[in-house]
């Protein structure tokens, strides 16, 4: 009891008593979203017999813009690097790693990053080797495969449903497509987002989703967003018909939603992000690499949040849950007395996509501090490296799921260089 009590005012002493001007940066972990990218979904024309724009590629692939601003990203990380004197020149291949799904989007964001922050240094991508599988580290999907386990998510996932109210952002947007025109409607007799129930999807391997109305809309919102940050005029932005923030708040909350009810998930965030959090425990453990970026999708970003349960934060100046070209930042600090953990979502407003200006200390990103559960920070930001590490508890409890997880060998760095 007492010795308990001296750990916890030392743990209080330490984090309120740090000079921020002596801590020395150490490590730095990074879990980011891919950047702009053309719609996920194709065949929209059946939503809206207005004309849609055109895209020069296939869904679903960062376009010549995304590619530019995720330099931006990374220039701006780099200068933040320097400032905080992290790497001295070029970093040893050792020091860095540079990990990206398989996806053409993150692959390509990921070269993008390597080669802005890291200029002249020849400094690879990495990525699972068979570049046309899902690699498994990032499949946001379930690995606990007893009925229990699927019995306990679907009630999750549709109480969620049950407590969601689009009524008005399903309107707004049904008004904006004129549904009523749409094949949609003229065949398939949706005419009204608000006249059918969203129904949950949930099957093996697969990510867990969703069908009806809130499939729609999230595609077409989705499709509208993309729109806006690639630059295009309004016109081509949902046909010129956003006129207002309200209106772009109705029609965010349907990502939202989505994202919600798919893997902001109590009961199943852990175990669709074990395989990510042990490969980022393992980076935390082993104090190396200094520097590690992976690139995934927002559903990664969502769970890995959800699983390690950070205390709810303001989004400021973005409509979108987890924003394109964003990262959560894992940083370590020491000083004399310890070393501390400070987390950081650092990401680009919509004004800054939608402008395409270079980001610097002029014109700088989001920088959101935050906060988990277990470790609570100090005034300026930081909380015990030793208690975060504890949450590896999190991961015993996926230890003592044993053999239903395939988690992927943590540390061999896979796949050929890009
Ligand atoms: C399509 O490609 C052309 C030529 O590369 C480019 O000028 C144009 O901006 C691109 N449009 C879009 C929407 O990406
Ligand atoms: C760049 O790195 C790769 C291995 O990662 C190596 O094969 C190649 O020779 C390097 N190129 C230069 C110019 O250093
Ligand atoms: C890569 O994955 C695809 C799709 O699952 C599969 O058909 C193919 O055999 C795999 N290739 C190798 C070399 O394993
Ligand atoms: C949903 O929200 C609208 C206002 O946007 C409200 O009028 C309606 O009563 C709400 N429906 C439910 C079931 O709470
Ligand atoms: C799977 O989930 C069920 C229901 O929550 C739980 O009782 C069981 O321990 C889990 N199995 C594994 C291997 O984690």
């Amino acid at each position: 009891m007492a010795a308990g009590f001296i750990v916890f005012m030392c743990i209080v002493v330490a984090s309120k008593g740090i000079d921020i001007n002596s801590l020395k940066l150490e490590q730095v972990v990074m879990l980011g979203r891919h950047n702009v990218r053309t719609p996920l979904t194709e065949g929209l024309e059946m939503y809206s017999s207005k004309p849609w724009p055109k895209w020069n590629s296939t869904a679903g692939v960062l376009t010549e813009k995304g590619l530019r601003f995720e330099g931006y990203i990374a220039d701006y990380i780099s200068q933040w690097l320097d400032s905080e004197d992290f790497f001295e020149g070029c970093p040893q291949k050792d020091d860095v790693l540079i990990y990206a799904n398989t996806k053409s989007r993150t692959l390509e964001s990921a070269r993008a990053f390597a080669e802005s922050a890291f200029y002249n240094c020849n400094i690879s991508v990495q990525h699972y080797a068979n570049l046309s599988q899902f690699d498994p580290l990032f499949l946001p999907v379930f690995h606990n495969k007893t009925e229990a386990f699927k019995k306990q998510i679907a009630e999750e996932m549709k109480r969620h449903l049950s407590e969601m109210n689009l009524t008005e952002s399903y309107a707004e947007l049904g008004r904006i497509l004129n549904i009523e025109e749409a094949d949609i409607c003229k065949k398939l007799f949706l005419c009204d987002l608000n006249s059918q129930q969203t129904e949950i999807v949930l099957e093996e391997g697969e990510e867990p989703n969703v069908n009806g109305p809130l499939y729609i809309a999230n595609a077409v919102v989705d499709a509208f967003i993309m729109s806006y940050y690639e630059g295009r005029p309004m016109t081509e932005v949902a046909w010129g018909q956003i006129e207002t923030d309200r209106q772009w708040d109705l029609l965010a909350k349907i990502i939202t939603e989505n994202q919600n009810i798919r893997f902001k998930l109590e009961s199943g965030a852990k175990d669709i992000a074990s395989p990510l959090l042990r490969y980022m425990f393992n980076i935390f453990n082993d104090g190396k690499p200094k520097f590690a970026l992976l690139v995934g999708h927002d559903s990664n970003l969502n769970s890995v949040l959800t699983a390690l349960e950070f205390k709810p934060f303001e989004r400021k100046l973005q409509f979108e849950p987890y924003p394109i070209g964003g990262k959560i930042v894992f940083q370590k600090y020491s000083d004399k007395m310890g070393q501390y953990l400070k987390v950081e979502y650092i990401y680009p407003t919509t004004k800054q996509l939608r402008g395409g200006d270079e980001l610097s200390s002029n014109n700088e990103p989001q920088r959101i501090i935050l906060e988990l559960k277990g470790c609570p920070i100090s005034p300026t930001g930081y909380c015990p490296w030793s208690e975060f590490l504890k949450l590896n508890e999190i991961l015993d409890y996926l230890a003592a799921s044993g053999k239903s997880f395939h988690a992927q060998p943590i540390t061999t760095v896979r796949g050929d260089p890009l």
